[in-house]
């Protein structure tokens, strides 16, 4: 049985300009703007949430699913994805676009001239789950993060229809959803994960209490950045973890699917919610202090060891017979 994963698969081209934007504006002339910035630096991240969370998840040993919309270019990005336990059979190859892409040039003033192409993810729709289902022999659990979001309402109505349990990872989306389709997203999860902005925001728009959301969903983890991981059950204790003491964190982003890799490898583990959101964090710690998010490694030694300082010998115990070599 087989832990799915569907959301954006993309790859992110970061510029570094060594002067200042607004000394190339010239006044009186921006309706006729045609600029080009020597940059200095370029690099590449392999990104996108879903591709993030499968390569968590392959890094702790399980082979989970990705699936979502790629296009001509993925070659590398696949191997790479491959070569880290990712199974990518089911990965949908666009003959007309490219794999989505973030491009960004920052100044020296810290300012910044993003663009975001889409591209293949508009296709991720096209992805009907119960053949992926019966080509790998069942599913334990299909995550549905952020992505194309016609792609994200069916997966979820799939999942529904179908019975499969399936984890609820609106993230940025919530930002410009509407009630109305973030309700659609929630209803019937097993799982709903959220950072305490998003939790605030979920609730502002789908007008939903915190119990009017716990009676629809079965667990509701929310992310506190360095403040740790509150985890809601309806009719339960809330369990509260602590973020990893001495965390570094050198770039945040990524914190979020690493947490969510390490949280749902060990309940497949078969271990329980408070020291599967202890792993979660110990995962995303290793990913915020790296640049790059799918630029983290889990040394087996190393890991437990900083695992058992945070979270006590008992639970390092629990964890390591089923971490790989
Ligand atoms: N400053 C920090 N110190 C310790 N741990 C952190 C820090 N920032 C992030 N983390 C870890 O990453 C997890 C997710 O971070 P956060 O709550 O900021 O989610 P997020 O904003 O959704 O992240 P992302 O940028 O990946 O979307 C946290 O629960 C924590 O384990
Ligand atoms: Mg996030």
């Amino acid at each position: 049985m087989s832990v799915v994963v569907t959301g954006s698969i993309a790859t992110d081209h970061l510029m570094t300009f060594p002067g200042r934007f607004t000394d190339q504006f010239v006044e009186g002339k921006m309706e006729n703007v045609s600029l080009s910035f020597l940059v200095d630096d370029l690099v590449q991240h392999r990104g996108g949430a879903g591709a993030n969370m499968a390569y968590g998840l392959g890094l702790l040993g399980l082979r989970p699913v990705l699936v979502g919309a790629v296009g001509s270019d993925f070659d590398d990005y696949d191997s790479w994805l491959s070569r880290h336990g990712v199974d990518t059979g089911s990965v949908h190859w666009s003959e007309l676009k490219h794999t989505a892409r973030f491009t960004c040039t920052t100044d020296a003033a810290n300012n910044q001239i993003a663009s975001f192409y889409s591209g293949a993810m508009s296709e991720a729709s096209l992805i009907e789950l119960a053949p992926v289902e019966k080509r790998v022999g069942g599913v334990d659990l299909v995550i549905v993060g952020p992505n194309d979001p016609t792609a994200m309402a069916q997966h979820t109505r799939e999942c529904r229809e179908r019975g499969y349990p399936f984890l609820a990872d609106p993230s940025q989306q919530l930002a410009w959803a509407d009630g109305e389709l973030i309700r659609e997203l929630v209803e019937g999860a097993d799982l709903l994960f959220t950072n305490e902005y998003e939790h605030a925001l979920l609730l502002q728009k789908t007008g939903w209490t915190d119990a009017e959301v716990l009676a629809r969903v079965g667990t509701w983890v929310t992310t506190r950045a360095a403040n740790g991981v509150r985890v809601e059950q309806a009719g339960a204790e809330t369990i509260e973890v602590i973020a990893v003491p001495e965390t570094k964190p050198v770039e945040p982003t990524g914190g979020g699917d690493a947490l969510r890799a390490g949280f749902v490898a060990a309940r497949q583990w078969g271990l329980g919610v408070e020291r599967a959101t202890q792993v979660g964090s110990a995962v995303a710690t290793a990913a915020v202090e790296v640049i790059g998010t799918q630029e983290y490694s889990l040394p087996r030694e190393p890991f437990l060891e900083r695992f058992a300082e945070a979270f006590g010998p008992d639970a390092a115990d629990e964890v390591a017979p089923h971490l790989p070599a």
